[in-house]
């Protein structure tokens, strides 16, 4: 939520800024601006309402001069998406600039007690407060002896310690030319390094066309910097310890490259993105899987007896398909919490539990508060996690990566598919070390194995996915309806639907039906039914003669060669036969497929749809 980044090099520094926005976009686009320092001791911003692309034509007719800067790309949450509550703010001299994502809790109090001094606020946001309280403590060090620099580090770990809420920030001062600080709490903070050039950013993908050393931040870490040298302190004073890591991924990854839209390139990433999880996983001898980064004995894993699945959105989806997976392969009672009802709910839990959050970017705020409040209770706390040193990766007792690449469109779909891949192996990881055979095991990795090019007979149906989406472009809402393993399917396949063509859209547990749903059911309302051929595939078809018989229109998602349903059903997709505690992987492709295209042809801006935004950092 709200993307940052700052420069400080050689280079003219609007153009790379506003490169590095086009990359965190995606992290909130209904604002943004820019602030960039020349040597004449003058901070040159330019701010604007609604997508970058106003930006770039605002800049583009009157760029800022300047070889340091730093910009914001905004997701409101104090004060409407206006060019007065874009980022970056400045203070009340107008020398100090500031970008911050995160929330100020007692913003309120904090700007009275500053309007009663005399300071002007030009928007309605929190952040402005930040910049007024970091100018307002530079201004009262004039008199020291201290340098410039090290006033303006002192001034912002005196207005942090006034503040309660969460920050990511980057501040500079028109009288310290190609000086940068930076701080960060619960919103996500990365240092670049280059050579004569240094970077600051929400994330890696703004700056890995520059550079692939990366520093991921700490909770209360404080960084100044030059284009030649940096600093990286603890924020109440003191050294911290910190890491160079190298980005994983090109800067090509994170470009659409051929596609129309990101969310179209992640789907057809998926055959490379599920094998990327089971590659090297897989272990013939054992009939199992291996997961090292669990970090965890062989007798610790026998001695799990109940796991708790922990994450938000799509990622909570995914595990509620694990519940599923697991619990039928290992037998060990599995349950899932939203992230956000976990932190507060104190569910019982002995010490045989193991906690696993499951997070594609790493730094969800809930899903990061939970795995802190498991660790709290003194549980051990795993992740399954995509970003590579992403905050949930660092703090969690280990865990295993997804490896599926960046993912920038703001609706989840490769890792999904990733995460409920990685729950299928910590399944047959633990049932072979309880009652799943070696027989059993076998065939599991050779179903694993056919995924990929299982999931690549699906996705060239896309047209055929496209020429149904079309026949449906005038619904104004949309059930999903699957059992057992595809229950979970259902949840995703909606939410996937109204987040990007904001029509009214729920999953539900196919036998619910009766329980009220039906009465929603008209011609005017279609049901898309995940009925793979499986064990309780008679009882699908029940219910899905219940929305025939009152005139809903059905999609039905089954597996190849069940004609039947070319005779009950009105529009039919296939997916090829799996074992059916991996049909979600499969059965998910065609309700992505179908989403993405009924989106489009709404003409919906399907990898940014209003008001999300990737990977959400405050609560
Ligand atoms: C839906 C979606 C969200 C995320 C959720 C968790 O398409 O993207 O529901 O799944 O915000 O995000 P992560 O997995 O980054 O913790």
């Amino acid at each position: 939520m709200c993307g940052i980044i700052g420069y400080v090099g050689k280079e003219s520094a609007a153009p790379i800024l506003l490169e590095g926005l086009r990359k965190l976009e995606y992290r909130g686009y209904d604002s943004s601006g820019i602030a960039v320092m020349n040597g004449s001791n003058t901070i040159h911003t330019r701010k604007k309402k609604g997508r970058l692309q106003n930006l770039r034509d605002l800049v583009g007719e009157n760029p800022p001069e300047g070889e340091c800067g730093i910009s914001h790309t905004r997701w409101a949450t104090h004060g409407e998406p206006t060019d007065e509550n874009a980022h970056p703010h400045l203070d009340q001299s107008g020398k100090l600039a500031i970008v911050h994502n995160g929330v100020i809790e007692n913003y309120q109090p904090l700007r009275k007690a500053l309007e009663a001094e005399g300071h002007v606020f030009h928007s309605q946001t929190d952040s402005e407060v930040l910049a007024h309280l970091v100018g307002k403590k530079y201004e009262a060090s004039a008199e020291s002896d201290a340098t410039p620099q090290m006033r303006l580090v002192a001034a912002v770990r005196d207005a942090l310690k006034l503040i309660s809420g969460t920050y990511g920030i980057v501040t500079m001062h028109a009288d310290i030319p190609g000086f940068l600080v930076g701080a960060r709490l619960g919103s996500p903070l990365v240092v670049g390094l280059g050579k004569g050039e240094n970077f600051l950013a929400s994330d890696v993908s703004a700056i890995v066309s520059h550079t692939s050393d990366a520093i991921y931040l700490s909770d209360r870490d404080l960084v100044y910097m030059t284009d030649s040298d940096f600093k990286i302190e603890h924020v109440e004073g003191g050294s911290v310890e910190f890491e160079v890591s190298r980005v994983d991924f090109t800067p090509e990854q994170a470009e659409k490259g051929e596609y129309p839209h990101y969310m179209l390139k992640e789907i057809f990433e998926q055959p490379t993105t599920i094998a990327n999880v089971f590659r090297g996983r897989l272990s013939d001898d054992e009939a199992s899987a291996k997961l090292g980064g669990l970090n965890l004995t062989p007798q610790e894993l026998r001695d799990v007896d109940r796991i708790v699945l922990v994450g938000c959105g799509t990622a909570s989806h995914a595990a509620m398909a694990g519940e599923y997976i697991i619990e039928h392969l290992s037998r060990i009672p599995t349950e899932v919490e939203i992230a956000s009802e976990f932190r507060y709910r104190n569910l019982p839990m002995d010490k045989n539990t193991l906690i696993f959050v499951i997070s594609q970017s790493g730094e969800t705020i809930d899903t990061l508060a939970a795995m802190r409040e498991g660790q709290r209770k003194g549980h051990r706390v795993l992740s399954i996690v995509n970003s590579v040193g992403s905050t949930i990766a660092r703090e969690s007792d280990g865990g295993s990566y997804l490896y599926s690449g960046p993912e920038i469109g703001v609706a989840a779909t490769k890792s999904f598919t990733s995460q409920v891949m990685m729950m299928s192996l910590l399944g047959l990881l633990l049932g072979r070390m309880r009652n799943l055979s070696m027989r059993e095991g076998q065939r599991m990795l050779a179903e694993i194995r056919d995924l990929p090019a299982k999931v690549e007979m699906i996705l060239q149906q896309t047209e055929k996915i496209r020429a149904i989406a079309l026949k449906y472009i005038d619904a104004q809402g949309m059930l999903f309806l699957g059992r057992q393993f595809n229950f979970p399917t259902a949840m995703e396949g909606a939410l996937k639907m109204k987040e990007i063509s904001y029509i009214f859209a729920s999953g539900h547990a196919s036998a619910e039906l009766k329980h009220g749903v039906i009465a929603l059911i008209t011609e005017d309302l279609p049901s898309v039914f995940i009925i793979p051929k499986d064990s309780v595939y008679d009882k699908n078809v029940s219910s899905l003669e219940e929305v025939k018989a009152r005139k809903g229109p059905v999609i039905a998602i089954t597996t190849e060669g069940n004609t039947d349903m070319e005779d009950i059903a009105n529009d039919v997709i296939y997916i090829p036969e799996v074992d059916e505690c991996l049909s979600p992987i499969l059965s998910v492709i065609p309700l992505q497929l179908l989403s993405y295209h009924f989106a489009v042809a709404r003409e919906c801006d399907v990898d940014k749809p209003r008001n999300l935004a990737k990977s959400v950092t405050v609560e």
